[in-house]
């Protein structure tokens, strides 16, 4: 008996998110999910797409690390930067940021934020947020954690330079249970920003607590990247054990000259810690990071970029130092006057950005901001950038290999539950591309390009992207929640 889909993929090379080896055939669509794989040649779709056994099918792309909280809400324009490469949902709330659950009376520090202007803290719960999910729906698909310091800001009423009292800790504790009990999945942290570099681990302990009976996940952006990062991969491995919680490490680096070439002992005790409790990490593929502009943290030696400035708009895109010897002031004394900014910091090394990309447990996560003028360019190019640049042209991984870093283990970490994978019955997220030529454009100079060699891109069966069209204004995401069908 012939079926009739909705959408028939004929003869396309599947990945299907495991990283097992390619395989070619067909897929068919109905409504929101995905009816058969295999060979449909007697059955027919309302829509037929020809693959020519060249094109390539994959499960939508999972961003494992965004700070989409705020661009998510403002429409299908909003999300080209992830559609345009692939992504189909979005891991909101990361390194402590998280516009939920939040009302603030005042400007809050940075890097908090970057994630949502003086309008945007409007969420006094996170059910609140999960509503406007619901009622004005994403064009990815979001999946939320709680950010510590959204939480702390609050609790300690923007005096953040001190430890929290066993009482405020119990109220961040509360906040964090009622929303994971609303949707949310997980908890992060960002213990290297001065907001929350006062809170020991005791307290970040206290308030995860509420992760163990719910199955949550702790993710953070952990205290020091540079010299003490074998402490705070202790730390975080740690605050997983005593918690009971699987733990993510956030863009896994090793910062500053005197740490290149690290990562080749913190992947080792990773690897060791695994035999014994869940820990994953993201990565994003370039060898320079991006947040907050702070003048303490400016390390004269190596090159800033400004990404964006409150005061000095015209600023965005140019070096720190260049800026400095224009105003004839030290980079300390510029960085200081651009603020509120942001800006990208060239402090890592290639070397070490292949190895942790090449390790068997990373994901792939753009880390990318959003509301940035100048952004740094992973935010438009970090998947085609792995597929294209580190598969196909340098080899460091299989095709196979890095779809699955952004799909199927990408959903196994965060317990997305019928995504990232290509199976009857899973969501019809889907992405379809050409492996020859699949690549980032977005630059340090011109950060803002879609990519190319992206076909088309489907969240839940809609179309959602074209090349050489933009976004198709489809608003067909969902709020995804660890675990939960
Ligand atoms: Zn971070
Ligand atoms: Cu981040």
């Amino acid at each position: 008996m012939a079926r009739r889909f909705d959408l028939l993929f004929r003869d396309v090379m599947l990945y299907d998110g495991s990283g097992g080896p390619a395989r070619r055939g067909d897929l068919g669509v109905s409504g929101d999910r995905i009816a058969a794989i295999g060979d449909l040649a007697a059955d027919s779709g309302d829509r037929e797409i020809l693959g020519a056994g060249r094109l390539a099918l994959a499960p939508g792309f999972i961003d494992a690390h965004t700070h989409d909280d705020g661009a998510i809400l403002c429409g299908a324009d909003c999300m080209e930067c992830k559609l345009s490469q692939g992504v189909t949902t979005a891991v909101i709330g990361n390194c402590g940021l998280s516009l939920a659950p939040a009302v603030m009376r005042q400007r809050p520090p940075a890097p908090l934020d970057l994630v949502g202007g003086p309008d945007s803290w409007r969420f006094p719960s996170f059910a609140d947020y999960a509503d406007t999910l619901r009622r004005q729906p994403p064009a990815v698909n979001a999946y939320a954690l709680i950010g510590h310091m959204s939480l702390r800001v609050q609790a300690l009423d923007f005096d953040v330079q001190r430890p929290a009292t066993d009482r405020e800790a119990a109220q961040m504790k509360a906040k964090l249970e009622q929303a994971l009990d609303e949707g949310a999945s997980g908890f992060s942290t960002g213990l290297w920003y001065p907001p929350s570099q006062a809170a020991p681990t005791d307290e970040v302990i206290a308030v995860a607590e509420a992760l163990r009976s719910r199955g949550g996940l702790y993710v953070t952006h952990m205290r020091d990247e540079g010299d003490g990062i074998v402490d705070s991969i202790e730390e975080t491995l740690k605050i997983g054990r005593d918690t009971g919680s699987a733990v993510v490490i956030s863009h896994h680096k090793c910062m500053m000259p005197q740490n290149f070439g690290r990562s080749e002992e913190t992947l080792a005790l990773i690897d060791r810690a695994a035999k014994t409790q869940a820990v994953d990490f993201d990565v994003y593929p370039y060898p320079a990071g991006s947040t907050a502009l702070m003048p303490d943290r400016v390390a004269a030696e190596l090159p800033i970029q400004i990404s964006s400035s409150e005061p000095h708009p015209e600023m965005a895109g140019r070096m720190l130092n260049d800026i400095a010897a224009e105003w004839g002031v030290d980079a300390r004394t510029a960085a200081e006057r651009l603020l509120p900014a942001a800006a990208i910091y060239f402090f890592m090394d290639e070397g070490d950005v292949r190895r942790i990309l090449a390790h068997p447990r990373s994901m792939v996560g753009s880390d990318g901001i959003p509301s940035n003028d100048m952004p740094h360019p992973r935010l438009w190019g970090t998947f085609p950038r792995v597929l294209g640049h580190y598969a196909r042209e340098l080899g460091l991984i299989s095709l196979e290999a890095a779809v699955h870093k952004m799909t199927g283990l990408t959903a196994k970490v965060f317990g997305m539950v019928d995504r990232g994978s290509l199976h009857a019955g899973a969501y019809a997220d889907l992405v379809l591309f050409d492996p020859g030529t699949v690549i980032d454009t977005a630059t340090f100079t011109a950060p803002k390009t879609p990519a190319r060699g992206i076909a088309e891109v489907w969240v839940n069966g809609i179309s959602s992207y074209m090349a050489g069209k933009g976004v198709t204004g489809a608003t067909a995401g969902r709020l995804v929640t660890r675990n939960m069908a």
